[in-house]
C-alpha cells in the first residue's frame, strides 16, 4: 500500500551490541575485588543504565551498598546471597532489588557452588557504605567505563575495545 507508514530505523540511533556474553578470552572479565569480576555489556551514559555479567567466587564480598534504582538479576550459574536476607538466589532465579534496597552479595567460603555468574541490570548508580555506616565511596555507568577502560588497555585489548559496550 503506497500510504503505509514508513517504519525505518532512524540516523540518531545509537548502534545496537551484538557480542558474546561470557567471553572465551579471560581478560574480557574486569576485576572488581578478591574474587569478584565483572563483564560488562552495556554502559549507557544517557540513561546510566550498566549490564553485565557479575562473576563472584567462594569468598567474594561485594561491600555493603545502597541503590538508587532499581536492579534487575537472573542467576545463570552457581548461587549467591546477601547477608541482610535469608533467601539464597540459585542458578535460574530471577531478583528484583528495589530502589533503597541495602545489602552486601557474598559468596560464602562454604556456598554449595565455587563460583557465580549473574546477568544483573542495574539502573542509576549504587553508594557504598562503610563498617560505621558512613558512605565511603559510589559507583555508576561512568566509574564502570573507566575501571574497564583501565583494565582492557592494562590487559593489551587496546583503547578502543571498550567502545563496544558504552552506548
Ligand atoms: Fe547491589
Amino acid at each position: 500500500m503506497d500510504d503505509a507508514p514508513a517504519f525505518r530505523s532512524s540516523p540518531w540511533m545509537v548502534r545496537e551490541i551484538v557480542e558474546q556474553a561470557e567471553p572465551d578470552d579471560e581478560r574480557v572479565w574486569v576485576p572488581q575485588g578478591d574474587q569478584i569480576w565483572f563483564r560488562p555489556l552495556l554502559l549507557d551514559t544517557v540513561t546510566g543504565v550498566v549490564a553485565n555479567l557479575l562473576r563472584v567466587r567462594r569468598g567474594g564480598n561485594l561491600g555493603k551498598h545502597i541503590h538508587n534504582a532499581p536492579v534487575y538479576g537472573y542467576v545463570i550459574k552457581g548461587a549467591w546471597r546477601y547477608l541482610e536476607h535469608d533467601w539464597v538466589a540459585r542458578a535460574g532465579m530471577f531478583v528484583y532489588e528495589p530502589p533503597g534496597e541495602v545489602h552486601t552479595l557474598v559468596v560464602d567460603h562454604a556456598s554449595e557452588a565455587e563460583e557465580m555468574i549473574t546477568y544483573f541490570v542495574v539502573h542509576g548508580g549504587l553508594t557504598k557504605i562503610g563498617e560505621d555506616g558512613a558512605t565511603i565511596g559510589y559507583e555508576n555507568a561512568f566509574t564502570k567505563i573507566a575501571l574497564c577502560d583501565a583494565h582492557y588497555r592494562r590487559a593489551g585489548l587496546g583503547p578502543d575495545f571498550i567502545r563496544t559496550v558504552v552506548r
